[in-house]
This record gives C-alpha cells, structure tokens and sequence, in this order.
C-alpha cells in the first residue's frame, strides 16, 4: 500500500464522525449537530427564486464564471450584508467560497509552513483545529471569559510567542461556548495584532442568528492596515447544503485567495450563487430571518430553564445571546466516557468538550447545541441528562 502524506495524521479522529452518525438516531435526543434547523430552510421560497434565476439568468447560470464569484451576489454582500458588521467594503474586497470553512483552509495555506504557531481560543471550533493541525502547525491557546478571548491573555501569548502568525477567533456566539466577544476587546485584538505582526482570521458565521441585544462592530470594522481575515457563510442564514461562504480582505490578499480558489476548485458553484442572489434579492434579510431568531430564542429559553430546574448545583453554563451552542462545565464528570453512557442508556447526545481544545483539553466540558430540538424535547433531554451528570457528580 502507498504511505499516506504525513499531513493526513494532522486531521484527527474518526470520533465525532461517529458520534454524530449515531446522533441521526431519530429516536436520540440530540444536542450534538452544529447545524440549522431544517425545518426553518425556505424549501419553497428558495425552490421559486431558483426557477426565477433560472428564468432571469438562462445559461449563465449554468456557465464558468470565475474563480472571484458572481459579482452581484459579491456586491449584495458588500451593500447589504456587511454594514449591519460596520465593515464598508466594495465588490471588489469580497470573495465567494465554497462554505466558509475553505476560508479557514485558504488563511491557514497562505500563513502556515509546517510548525508554525496558531492562537486559538481555549477551547476553539473543531472544524479549524481540524485544518491547522493538517499543515502541522503549533497551537497557543488563550483563555476565554464571558466576553471572549481575554486580551491580557492574547498579548501575554504575543509576548511569549513573537513567531506566531495568526490568531484565529470565532467573535459571535463561539461555537462551541456560545460566547460573543466584547466590543472594546474587537478593538484591542487589532491594535495587538499590529504591535505584534500576526493576522486575525475572523470567523462568524453565526453573526445574523442573533437574538438578543444589537449587532456589536464586527473586529475587521476597526482594522486600518490589512490585518483582519473576514469570514461569512450562508449555511446558518440559509442552508449548509448550498456550500456558500465569503471572505473579506484587502485587495492584495483577495489576489491570494483567487490563486487559492484558482488552484482548489476553481470557483464556487454559479448555479448556487445565482440561486441565493436571487432568493435574497426578493427576501429580505429580517424577514427571512426573523422566525429563525423567534425559533432559536424559544430552544435557547427552554434549555436555559430547564438546565436551572435540572442540572446539579457546581454545574456551570453559557447563556448565548444568539447561534446554537450552550457551553457546561461539570467539575467532576468525566464528559467524555460519560457520553457512551449518555447515547446508550438515555438516548442523549451531546459533544465531549474534549475535542474543542488544542492544547490542555478540559474533560469535565461539554458542548449542548439546542438548534434542532423542539422545546418539549430539550426539556426531557436535559432533565434526563441533568439526572445523569447528579450520578456522575457525586
Ligand atoms: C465557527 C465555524 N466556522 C466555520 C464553519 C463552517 O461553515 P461553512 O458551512 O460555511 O463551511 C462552521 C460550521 O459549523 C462553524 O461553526
């Protein structure tokens, strides 16, 4: 047999691959998937708008456009989409991607020889450690609070690591703690960003699935030299299945990504593109989203309540304002053997929150995503788990 290339070792275990195929289980109460409701996808509406592009557009649609993407959907972004982040960019700063988890790959290959120094949130997304650990890199993590990444803590790893190339952080409601970052701390990780010479991958794809509160300035809105990768999706707005995403840049690295784009896949899907121009251009973006917010709001409520009435006293947890993710911190259990247990005997998923560390993993977190189970299910789901974690506690 030929060797596999070393950098397959960097790409993890086949662990949550397995554990989400057993969460499918209809029969499972799952707080495991990071995904959208499905029943909240505009089926009809978006099935309308694509025989409408495809009445508008004929077979362009169905060309090669090139690797930037269409340019109305970049300048739909760029007019409609960024101010509500305060980013003020042109068509031309805006790049589509195949999902915005191909902006992450693309920072980490234009930064990233191997052995070169990432900082992350302690604990981070799965999906990026997934990357950067393919191209070998090293990991610094800095702690988190309940408003983001702690800048003493950012700027004592700057300090100590004056190699490292990039900090990569997910601003708007974490996945996986649910946390947002701070206001005041956005515009600090830039000015540390340009004391120490490292680039900022901003990844929010949760950023409109807000529910409470207003938009905060996204960190690339106060970003003057270039510094700040920005990433959006559409798969949370609208469906993962479409495989959209954008990043935002300056002129020099939207070149680099295009020679990415240019050398991977060559461009993301036309039809798809046009597909969701046209779905946004007759949906307005509050419209379309507003049962969403009311929907994820409701979930976030009852599993909020039901953690209060049910989960043992030491256990602590996050109160998202927005996005999917719930973050508990059980001092005692053991979230990752208690898992087997909790799919097995209660017919209860959730993520071990081993897997979201890069450096030091906490085995008594876990990750509880509540965007695809009715209130009456997280209810039970948490009250059997709540059960289980008093056992395990003790
Ligand atoms: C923080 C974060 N970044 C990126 C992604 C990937 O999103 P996309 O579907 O746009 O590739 C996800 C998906 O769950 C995510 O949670």
């Amino acid at each position: 047999m030929v060797a596999e290339a070393k950098r397959m070792q960097g790409y993890g275990s086949d662990f949550i691959k397995e554990m989400f195929a057993a969460a499918r289980n209809p029969e499972m109460i799952s707080f495991a998937g990071g995904a959208p409701a499905p029943e909240l996808y505009p089926l009809d509406a978006f099935r309308s708008a694509s025989d409408k592009a495809f009445d508008l557009y004929g077979r362009t649609v169905m060309a090669y456009d090139g690797a930037y993407g269409v340019a109305q959907l970049r300048d739909f972004i760029a007019t409609q989409w960024m101010p509500r982040a305060g980013i003020s960019v042109s068509a031309d700063n805006v790049l589509i991607l195949s999902g915005s988890q191909q902006g992450i790959d693309y920072a980490a290959r234009l930064y990233l020889d191997e052995g070169d120094t990432v900082i992350v949130e302690h604990p981070s997304y799965l999906g990026a450690l997934n990357t950067f650990g393919a191209l070998s890199a090293k990991y610094v993590s800095v702690a988190i609070d309940d408003h983001g990444m702690r800048m003493d803590a950012l700027e004592d790893a700057l300090k100590r690591h004056p190699e490292a190339k990039l900090i990569y952080t997910v601003p708007d409601f974490q996945n996986p703690t649910g946390i947002t970052l701070a206001t005041d701390r956005r515009r600090q990780m830039v000015q540390l960003a340009d004391r120490y010479d490292v680039m900022i991958i901003e990844d929010s794809p949760y950023f409109e699935i807000r529910f409470d509160g207003a938009f905060p300035p996204a960190i690339k809105s106060f970003d003057d030299c270039g510094r700040v990768i920005y990433l959006g999706s559409f798969s949370k707005t609208l469906c993962p299945g479409i495989r959209l995403g954008w990043v935002i840049a300056d002129d020099r690295l939207i070149e680099r990504y295009r020679v990415l784009k240019e050398a991977t896949d060559f461009q993301a899907g036309t039809v798809a593109q046009y597909q969701a121009l046209t779905f946004l251009q007759d949906h307005p973006l509050d419209q379309h989203l507003g049962r969403s917010r009311e929907v994820y709001r409701a979930r976030r409520d009852a599993a909020l309540t039901a953690i209060g009435q049910y989960f043992p006293s030491g256990v602590t947890h996050t109160r998202p304002s927005g996005g999917y993710f719930i973050w508990v911190e059980a001092p005692g259990v053991n979230a990752t053997e208690t898992v087997v247990y909790a799919m097995n005997d209660i017919g209860v998923a959730y993520v071990p929150g081993e897997s979201f560390y890069a450096t030091d993993p906490r085995v008594d977190t876990l990750r509880l995503s509540y965007s695809q189970m009715t209130e009456d299910k997280i209810t039970e789901g948490i009250r059997r788990l709540g059960v289980l974690l008093g056992e395990r506690c003790a």
